[in-house]
């Protein structure tokens, strides 16, 4: 198998970098190593083994169809893009081009020139919208939304809200309809949050990662000022570790005549759903430490809960979680310990 893997020195394509390597599989890498820490997760990668590296910009067009042309790969994991809501209300232009006409570029390049390579694509589930419309109870440390305890399905309505979920959304719509127009083998993937090793986290980006940073830094200077949250810290989302993302994608490209042309829910699911006090609680347990925080007004577009049912995952392609939140909280805990600075 070849694999091209667009984000590949980002942490998710990281991840499935180094799963490429470890197959012992070809891997090309395409990265415009804008992202901080995508140089160090250059260098760590080719430790791993050997690939082709191509530094270039998926909005490029003429790049995108270079890099196809010339090398027809049998997979592409498509990870690419601009990963911040709060940096697209800043530039929304900058977010569409890399989100929604990079990915057009990579679907052209794809239909034009290696119409048979499968490609899978990192959505979100901020395609969904807000979810303000739904009841919600509040209980100490959570939101609870009302007859949705096991999660949201792919049958929740599609609603774009903020320049990100549109330049996702868009990305995703565009996957699904390239399947029906031209007959190309996508699958989308609308993930929830995601953390583990090779994430460079800021406090835009990566939220568990940087909380976790807080809870060290807080424990290394017990004095520190009190770090910051947006809203009430009550808002849950489920919560993927790494290796768990890796095996969905390559359980999916291993399944893609049955689930080409579809979109999945994935994320930890309801049983490794977690909300801000309660990642503190395990955080404050878990190192000792006491975590102060102020809270700033939500965030705009911010979902109360998000938790993806991952049933249609399971059953389509026999993917599931493994690794629960306490132990990717840990794994997550000992990386950053032996990678910070
Ligand atoms: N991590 C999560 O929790 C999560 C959740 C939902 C969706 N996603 C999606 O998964 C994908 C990967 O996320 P991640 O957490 O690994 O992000 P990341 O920022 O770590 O990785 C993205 C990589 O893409 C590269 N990149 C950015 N713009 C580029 C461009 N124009 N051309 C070429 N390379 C470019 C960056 O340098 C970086 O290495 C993203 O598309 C993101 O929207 C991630």
């Amino acid at each position: 198998m070849k694999y091209l893997i667009t984000g590949g020195c980002g942490f998710l394509g990281t991840n499935l970098s180094a799963e490429v390597l470890q197959r012992g599989d070809e891997l090309l890498v395409l990265d415009d190593l804008s992202r901080m820490g995508s140089d160090r997760n250059l260098e760590w990668l080719k430790k791993q083994g050997r690939f082709q590296f191509f530094q270039a910009d998926i909005r490029s067009a003429g790049s995108m169809d270079e890099v196809i042309k010339k090398n027809r790969p049998n997979a592409v994991f498509h990870l690419a893009g601009q990963v911040a809501m709060t940096a697209s209300l800043a530039d929304p232009r900058l977010d569409f081009e890399n989100n929604a006409l990079g990915s057009l570029n990579l679907l052209e390049a794809v239909r034009r020139f290696s119409p048979g390579s499968t490609i899978a694509y990192s959505s979100t589930n901020k395609v969904y919208g807000d979810l303000e419309e739904l009841e919600y109870a509040e209980t100490p440390s959570r939101y609870v939304a009302t007859g949705y305890e096991r999660g949201f399905d792919e049958k929740t309505r599609i609603d774009f809200r903020s320049p990100y979920g549109c330049s996702k959304g868009s990305a995703d719509q565009y996957m699904l309809d390239y399947a029906r127009c031209f007959g190309l083998k996508t699958i989308v993937f609308r993930h929830s949050s995601i953390f583990g090793s090779r994430q460079f986290s800021t406090s835009e980006q990566g939220w568990i990662g940087w909380f976790v940073q807080q809870a060290l830094e807080a424990k290394g200077s017990p004095g520190k000022d009190p770090f910051t949250i947006s809203g009430n810290g009550k808002q849950v989302r489920d919560v993927l570790f790494s290796s768990d993302l890796v095996d969905c994608y390559f359980s999916a490209v291993e399944s893609i005549s049955r689930v080409r042309g579809q979109a999945f829910n994935i994320g930890g699911g309801a049983d490794n759903s977690i909300s801000l006090i309660e990642l503190f609680t395990f955080l404050g347990r878990e190192l000792g430490v006491e975590l102060r925080y102020k809270s700033l007004p939500q965030r705009q577009s911010d979902q109360k809960v998000f938790v993806a049912n991952v049933q249609k995952a399971r059953k389509l392609f026999g993917w599931s979680p493994k690794v629960d939140k306490e132990q990717g909280l840990r794994k997550m805990i000992d990386w950053i310990c032996q990678n910070a600075g």
